[in-house]
């Protein structure tokens, strides 16, 4: 077992869930707190140590820190870029002061190591589109991606001038079964999926030819630990990692459900969010990461859409 104390701000969250699971069973149950300002998600029960903590108060998470020994802080807490939209000083006050104030408490409090995700979002229309490199030009077009650029370059700011051990992804768009997303542009790619099983329909709020980069949850997981254990030198960049999987379409989305549920139809209503998925690329080049940390992908839309028909059909109790 490793000897580390893990902080969770945000675990009751898509990716929260998913990785306090995961990071418990590598580090052990009592040495990874998960903490939210929600319910414990149902889930997290019985799995481990549970506590409100708010991801924007200092004071008690300084506390938390020192109490319990705390040497590594996974900040997942944030507004995503739908959500975002809607209340833009909020989302930058709540994404930008939670992080800047993580990496004042990693200095003072000397954590070995903390984990912040930034996102697609980053990139923006300006941006070439296919396979879209590490480094290219960022005018992020959301409050969501102007959020996560700038905290990019606050990390790298506090590696370079503090030595933070600060590491990070840049997450495409995240399918999963086992908890929901929130607020994200993205989040047509799981909502199908509950559709397509309880209704064997569904209206995409994106046309059927918007591309858009997309993971499944068990890479995105797995790569967020793979980077988490690589060792420093490995860490070439502390801004944030490209991080690759798939691209698809809806209509590509729909065909491999298809290959399912023959009946499954879909419609197209674009709304607000067209706007941002359409300033976002279709597809990323990840070489960095795969070359400085080792980073592969396993799943492609078919293998996804397998996982996800067979687990959600249970969840659903629809098998
Ligand atoms: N899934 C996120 C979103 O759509 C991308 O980071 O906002």
């Amino acid at each position: 077992m490793k000897h580390e104390k893990i902080l969770i701000l945000g675990a009751c969250g898509q990716i929260g869930v998913e990785l306090t699971l995961a990071l418990r069973k590598l580090y052990g149950e009592s040495n990874v707190f998960a903490t939210d300002i929600r319910e414990e998600h149902e889930l997290l029960r019985g799995t481990g140590p549970y506590s409100v903590l708010d991801a924007m108060d200092g004071a008690a998470i300084t506390e938390f820190i020192k109490k319990e020994g705390v040497t590594q802080v996974y900040l997942l807490a944030a507004l995503l870029s739908a959500t975002g939209e809607k209340n833009p000083k909020k989302a930058w006050d709540i994404n930008m002061q939670s992080l800047l104030q993580l990496l004042d408490i990693s200095v003072q409090e000397k954590l070995n190591k903390i984990y912040w995700p930034s996102s697609i979002a980053i990139f923006g229309a300006t941006t070439p589109k296919q396979g879209t490199a590490q480094k290219t030009i960022v005018e992020p077009g959301t409050v969501y991606g102007i959020s996560k650029y700038a905290g990019e370059l606050w990390c790298q700011y506090y590696n370079a001038r503090w030595g933070v051990d600060v590491r990070s992804l840049r997450y495409p768009g995240l399918i999963s079964w086992k908890s929901a997303p929130g607020g994200g542009t993205t989040d047509y790619a799981v909502e199908i999926y509950y559709e397509a099983l309880k209704e064997q329909k569904y209206t995409s709020f994106l046309s059927e030819d918007t591309y858009l980069p997309m993971m499944y949850m068990d890479d995105a997981i797995r790569g967020t630990i793979e980077l988490m254990e690589a060792p420093a030198e490995q860490i070439k960049s502390r801004m944030s990692y490209n991080f690759a999987g798939m691209s698809f379409s809806p209509k590509e989305l729909t065909e491999a459900i298809k290959q399912h549920i023959p009946e499954f139809s879909i419609s197209y209503e674009p709304d607000y969010r067209q706007q941002i998925a359409n300033g976002w690329p279709q597809s990323i080049d990840d070489t960095a990461a795969r070359s400085d940390w080792g980073w592969k992908h396993e799943f492609d839309i078919e293998k996804m859409t397998d996982e996800m028909l067979k687990n959600l059909a249970v969840k659903l109790q629809l098998a």
